[in-house]
């Protein structure tokens, strides 16, 4: 990551190039394949919130993209109440329409900087966040938007997250973005590696694991886990 943060892509540069990457986001089978595991983040996450939600609980998805994760707890919990949030319109028209249509008890769309939005203390029972955290900046900008998720949830309503999540101790760090590195080649060859590092590292700024784990707690949720970590990513849940 060398492009300090000040020079990172702005909201309107990260809004229009994924304007048009809708169709990348749009195979729930597949989920997104830049990220290792999807798939298995996607029936993860969906499995846990089975566990917890109930059909017409009411679910946030921010950075929806076209909806995956959305979707992919609907089929496993039933009619859901859904809020779909993201900055690019052609995202949130696939995704209204794709959630509409995968059952959904109803839906509104935001489209919206995921620090403007703003929701009713207790009103939201699940927030759900696939790749989209890394677009936070700085300490403050992470800080205000986990505030705002604890405030947002119902009592024992939970987040979950997905993720790049870096390591902190470089040789870690170098081991799992070379097996990264590795993994993107044998999807696309050198040069899809190579852009996918590009756009990484001029759109994104993500935090490792321990530090958005400490900041959970700092924020005032009660308990939190990792639900699988493979390489520079991690899932992880956290209860209010
Ligand atoms: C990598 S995609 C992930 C989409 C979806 N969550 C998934 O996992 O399939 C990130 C999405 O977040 C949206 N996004 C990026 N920065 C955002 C921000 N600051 N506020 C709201 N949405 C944002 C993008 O438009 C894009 O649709």
């Amino acid at each position: 990551m060398t492009t300090p943060l000040a020079n990172k892509s702005t909201l309107e540069e990260i809004r229009t190039r994924f304007d048009q990457d809708v169709e990348r986001f749009s195979n729930l089978e597949t989920g997104q394949q830049a990220t290792i595991d999807a798939p298995l983040v996607l029936e993860l996450v969906a499995q846990t919130c089975a566990r917890h939600l109930r059909p017409q609980s009411t679910v946030l998805d921010l950075g929806c993209g076209a909806g995956n994760f959305t979707l992919r707890v609907l089929r496993e919990v039933g009619e859901l109440h859904c809020h779909l949030a993201d900055l690019s319109r052609p995202m949130l028209d696939r995704a209204e329409q794709r959630v509409r249509a995968g059952g959904a008890a109803s839906v509104r769309t935001y489209q919206s900087d995921l620090r403007a939005l703003s929701f009713p203390e207790g009103s939201i029972d699940c927030i759900l966040a696939g790749a989209v955290l890394h677009h936070l900046r700085d300490d403050e900008d992470w800080t205000a938007a986990f505030e705002h998720f604890h405030t947002w949830l119902t009592p024992g309503g939970r987040i979950y997250v997905s993720d790049l999540a870096y390591f902190e101790v470089p040789e870690a760090q170098e081991l799992m973005w070379g097996r990264y590195g590795r993994y993107l080649e044998s999807i696309g060859g050198e040069d899809y590696r190579a852009k996918v590092f590009a756009y990484i590292d001029k759109e994104d700024s993500p935090r490792s694991l321990p530090y958005q784990l400490d900041l959970l707690k700092a924020c005032g949720f009660a308990q939190y886990d990792v639900l699988h970590r493979t390489s520079v990513f991690a899932c992880y849940f956290a209860v209010k």
